[in-house]
């Protein structure tokens, strides 16, 4: 594989980054992934956006302009010759003795990376998840997408233990979103509910997307918190993210939603993102 690290493409194996970056260190980083099918980038203004956002959270400027990003995804792409899969990338504060406190000018660490992976046609897509639920024990900026993963790692890792496929996290009772997703229901009535954009979620590019596609067609759409026993009652579940667009959830914590195989909105919901989504 040939990835990108500060303004060179290199082959993986000589690719480095100083043990000192404060990514390494502190988790003082972001990140991005974005769908490749195609060959063809998908979302890429609103992970960009999202990208810049998450920067000045964290007092970051953009390591280089968005068309050069843009550029460097292409180059990545035609390079690996990815056809369908995902670029990663990451910026950190970069490299800086260890203190708590930050240099302002220490040079970014800027690195993408591809990997290939089968997405449209993936099992799991078909198949439906089972999830568990798992006390969210992030941070509380979760809308900032930081590479400190462990809790929800951790999280995902309870589901494996017990045969699961992921895992929802919960706080204060209430369903925060997936390890790695944006979670959400269909009532009996047919309202799709997924959680309101607040620090307690990350605002996830593909949620605007099928909630913008799901109001266009006219169907109910709530924005609110729900509990597990409320989804648990739920006639489909379904989790959303660039990787795995509109993945269905057949199973949370042991109990079985609708008739256990994916529900018809759902699968609806996941053909008009592929189909017009993108
Ligand atoms: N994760 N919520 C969390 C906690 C996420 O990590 C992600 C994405 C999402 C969905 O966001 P989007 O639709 O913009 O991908 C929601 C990526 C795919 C990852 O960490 O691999």
């Amino acid at each position: 594989r040939i990835v990108y690290v500060n303004g060179s493409y290199v082959p993986e194996e000589e690719a480095t980054v100083s043990v000192f970056d404060r990514g390494f260190l502190f988790a003082d980083g972001v990140y991005e992934v974005t769908a490749v099918v195609d060959g063809t980038i998908l979302e890429f203004d609103g992970h960009v956006q999202r990208l810049e956002r998450s920067l000045r959270e964290l007092d970051m400027d953009m390591p280089v302009t968005r068309e050069t990003l843009l550029e460097i995804h292409r180059e990545l792409i035609r390079r690996n010759n990815l056809e369908e899969g995902m670029v990663y990338l990451q910026v950190t504060r970069g490299e800086a003795d260890r203190d708590f406190a930050y240099p302002k000018a220490a040079p970014q660490t800027l690195v993408l990376f591809t990997q290939a992976k089968s997405l449209v046609d993936a099992p799991m897509a078909k198949q439906g998840l089972r999830v568990i639920a798992a006390e969210d024990l992030r941070w509380a900026r979760r809308d900032v997408k930081t590479v400190q993963l462990v809790a929800p790692c951790m999280a995902k890792m309870l589901a494996k233990a017990e045969g699961k496929d992921d895992a929802w996290m919960v706080e204060d009772g209430y369903v925060t979103e997936g390890t790695s997703n944006n979670a959400y229901i269909i009532t009996k009535e047919g309202s799709i509910v997924t959680r309101n954009l607040s620090n307690s979620i990350l605002p996830g590019i593909t949620r605007a997307a099928v909630l913008k596609l799901a109001a266009e067609k006219g169907m109910a759409i709530e924005e609110r918190p729900f509990t597990i026993a409320e989804a648990q009652e739920a006639a489909e579940a379904f989790v959303t993210a660039a990787t795995t667009f509109v993945c269905p959830v057949i199973e949370i914590d042991g109990v079985t939603i609708g008739n256990g195989t994916p529900g018809p909105l759902t699968s609806r919901l996941k053909e008009l993102y592929i189909d017009e989504g993108r």
